[in-house]
């Protein structure tokens, strides 16, 4: 059954990893500490040279995870995903190219916007789904605010400075799906291997969305 990118953000609820990896040793443990704490999708981001390798390892070895790759930023990146078993690409931008690339290889596709006219830019090629980056403060939590008013049905994942502490005021908002960020996999616990620390962050996000999302 093929994913549509409004599924994967869905499931992605509250947060979408942004993960770099430097060695690919650690790509399954990152991941499976990341699992533990609750998060079924995560997005290996192709900033280092062994991520595709990284990608190929986690979907074979934890199938219950969906597995997207990102930062993309050249066309022919998207075929290196999908041969990779990326399940849907990400890019900090959006480009024609791009936006035609993902369509070709028929990826679930999230491209990065900042301003209405790329919001209409991806709109064009048919993504309603969007990554708002970078969102930095609640400079982005009132942009989020006035996109809404136009741009009904769009949904937004804002990633680029959020953390635990701003979390939940993203996530009040209608339009966000999720967000994503790199706080939960910090650098430094990636190095150390401290996959309990990573799986405490994880946790702590989900279970802080959880009392917001819960029924009324
Ligand atoms: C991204 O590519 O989405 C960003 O690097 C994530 O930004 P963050 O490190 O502030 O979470």
């Amino acid at each position: 059954m093929s994913l549509t990118m409004e599924a994967i953000l869905q499931q992605a609820r509250p947060v979408l990893p942004v993960l770099v990896i430097e060695d690919v040793g650690s790509a399954l443990a990152l991941a499976q500490a990341l699992h533990a704490g609750g998060i079924r999708v995560l997005e290996v981001t192709l900033r280092t040279p062994r991520a595709l390798e990284a990608v190929s390892i986690i979907r074979r070895e934890l199938p219950d995870l969906i597995v997207g790759a990102g930062t993309l930023i050249h066309a022919e990146q998207f075929l290196e995903a999908r041969d990779a078993g990326a399940q849907f690409a990400v890019s900090p931008g959006c480009t024609e190219r791009l936006a035609l690339a993902a369509e070709n290889v028929q990826m679930p596709y999230l491209p990065g916007v900042l301003t209405p006219s790329e919001v209409l830019l991806a709109l064009e090629y048919g993504y309603r789904s969007l990554k708002l980056f970078p969102a930095n403060g609640t400079g982005s939590v009132k942009m989020l605010k006035s996109l809404k008013g136009p741009f009904t049905g769009i949904r937004f994942c804002p990633t680029g400075g959020i953390n635990v502490d701003n979390l939940l005021t993203f996530l009040r908002l209608p339009n966000v799906a999720c967000v994503g960020g790199t706080w939960i996999a910090p650098a430094d616990l990636v190095k150390a291997r401290a996959w309990d620390q990573i799986t405490q962050l994880a946790s702590e996000a989900c279970s802080l969305a959880a009392s917001l999302d819960a029924p009324r």
